[in-house]
């Protein structure tokens, strides 16, 4: 019964292997430092022999061109490997992604799709902790509330839906418990560092240039971007009742990461 984790060494796939671990579960890591390539398809059989269930993480984004091709030939090898079940992370209001979770659907395994909001972790794990730690998050950013969701929870998430006794096709929406623009989002960042954090909207040619100081390669930069001027249009300005559907407890809130973050010295 071992479960592949497709890209688990990430901020997904670390917290989801630890807890499948501590329950004993046998698990599977592939990433490119494994030999599992997502441009090398002749490096996937390897990777799924054997395997009863997967955990799919794309990288760098489920919405990139090309990926839906990439999704269906995963989901046929997945079927012709045997496996029972898959669970897909996919994100909110992409609409690229929605192909992609058809596209793996399409051979017939049984496929949970987690679709989440933008994870708090961006603010220390990934591309806004440079910002941060500089008290300045200068961001393309309307004034337009997201449901930042606690990787913790989509981590009890993947591993409840991984391991129930029966898998199941759907989908879920995670998100956290409330609606915080970037602006407040800066300002609970402050109060629980006790150090200044502002927000500044800037033109996306000003947060690309920021990103690429920060070492953050072009395309990734362009996406994020896009995710800014396009995403956050109030399409995800909305709560997703995931979390509480599947592990039946409210979903963790932005200054509850914000707390222990700060105090783990993360942004010191
Ligand atoms: N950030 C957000 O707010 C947000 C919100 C919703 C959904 N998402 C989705 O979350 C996913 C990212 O999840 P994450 O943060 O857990 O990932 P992550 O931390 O970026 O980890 C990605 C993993 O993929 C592997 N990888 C990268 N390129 C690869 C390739 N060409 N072939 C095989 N493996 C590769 C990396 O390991 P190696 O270097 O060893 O290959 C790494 O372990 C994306 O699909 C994104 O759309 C993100």
């Amino acid at each position: 019964m071992t479960t592949l984790l497709l890209g688990g060494a990430g901020r997904t796939g670390a917290r989801i292997n630890d807890r499948l671990t501590a329950l004993g579960e046998p698990t599977r890591l592939a990433s490119r430092h494994t030999g599992f390539d997502w441009d090398r398809p002749d490096t996937w059989p390897q990777a799924l022999s054997g395997a009863t269930s997967a955990y799919v993480c794309f990288a760098p984004d489920l919405a990139f061109p090309g990926v839906p091709e990439k999704m269906a030939a995963l989901g046929r090898l997945a079927a012709a490997e045997g496996l029972e079940r898959l669970v897909l992370l996919s994100g909110r209001g992409e609409e690229g992604a929605r192909a992609s979770e058809t596209a793996l659907r399409g051979a017939g395994v049984p496929t949970t799709v987690l679709r989440c909001s933008w994870f708090q972790q961006n603010f220390s794990e990934n591309f806004l902790s440079g910002p941060v730690r500089r008290g300045r998050l200068r961001l393309p950013a309307p004034d337009v509330p997201e449901a930042f969701v606690d990787l913790d929870d989509v981590a009890d998430a993947a591993v409840q839906v991984l391991t129930r006794a029966v898998p199941d096709d759907a989908t879920y929406e995670l998100s956290g418990p409330e609606l915080l623009t970037f602006a407040q989002v800066a300002q609970v960042l402050a109060d629980a560092s006790g150090r200044s954090v502002t927000f500044e909207a800037v033109d996306v040619a000003s947060f690309v240039t920021d990103l690429a100081d920060d070492g953050i390669p072009a395309e990734e930069a362009e996406f994020l971007a896009h995710l800014f001027t396009d995403i956050l249009d109030g399409r995800n300005a909305s709560l997703g009742a995931g979390v509480e559907q599947i592990l039946g407890r409210p979903a963790a809130s932005f200054g509850s990461y914000a707390a222990a973050t700060a105090a783990s010295g993360a942004w010191s």
